[in-house]
């Protein structure tokens, strides 16, 4: 299977803090507060895996998941050396063949479903949403709705259309607007119980919003 991720994958973090100021590093530990040692943490297309190193940190029992070979191995070379009170657990493979449904206290996707085509965006948050455990939480970290009026909705159209079309060109990710990602969580039933913004450039650019099953 070729590897998406083998050329823009070594880089993914850098471009990312450089592209927002760190604010996607800081919107996807956003709800990390939420976390207590044991709890069966999953992060979907873990990447480089800051997020899921924290939360091992913070004593989580924590899955994580890549197709990437790539971004595997770079997630390997940060684990290296690190000890946590419980071993992360690697699944390299497609989200899809996950199946373990009703198995994890938190389920974390940081800008993980801006990937997909929208057809597809949804059926993994769907499956998604099926492996967290009966009133568990799905915490979705992404690119904001536009917002405010039309020069400043412009403004940030434009900026997620250059993220996409740079990984669209690297990585053969899905060209599309910004996903309504709250609105996808109601209607799978999650009930919306927080929403974190974070800023760049005089705008809210990216949100990690929490949602709990029913
Ligand atoms: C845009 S990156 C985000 C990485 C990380 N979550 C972050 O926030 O830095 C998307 C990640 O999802 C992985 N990925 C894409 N499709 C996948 C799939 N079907 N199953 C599992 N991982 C996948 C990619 O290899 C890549 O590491």
């Amino acid at each position: 299977m070729t590897d998406k991720y083998s050329i823009i994958g070594p880089l993914y973090d850098f471009l990312a803090s450089l592209y927002s100021a760190r604010q996607i590093d800081q919107c996807k530990t956003a709800m990390h507060g939420m976390i207590k040692p044991g709890m069966k943490v999953l992060f979907a297309g873990v990447g480089h895996g800051i997020d899921a190193i924290k939360a091992a940190e913070l004593g989580a029992e924590v899955t994580v998941v890549d197709l990437s070979d790539t971004m595997m191995k770079k997630f390997n070379r940060l684990v290296s050396g690190k000890s946590f009170a419980r071993q992360i657990r690697q699944v390299h493979d497609d989200i899809l063949n996950v199946d373990e449904a009703g198995r994890y206290d938190i389920v974390f996707v940081n800008f993980f479903l801006n990937v997909f085509p929208e057809e597809l965006m949804i059926r993994i948050l769907a499956h998604l949403t099926g492996l967290a455990k009966r009133k568990g939480f799905v915490v979705v970290g992404d690119f904001s709705l536009p917002a405010g009026n039309r020069f400043r909705r412009f403004i940030q159209i434009i900026y997620w259309r250059i993220a996409d079309l740079l990984f669209w060109l690297m990585a053969g990710n899905a060209l599309h607007p910004v996903y309504d990602y709250a609105g996808e969580m109601k209607k799978l039933g999650l009930k919306i119980k927080t929403i974190k913004y974070y800023r760049f450039l005089f705008d809210d650019r990216y949100y990690s919003i929490l949602g709990q099953k029913k």
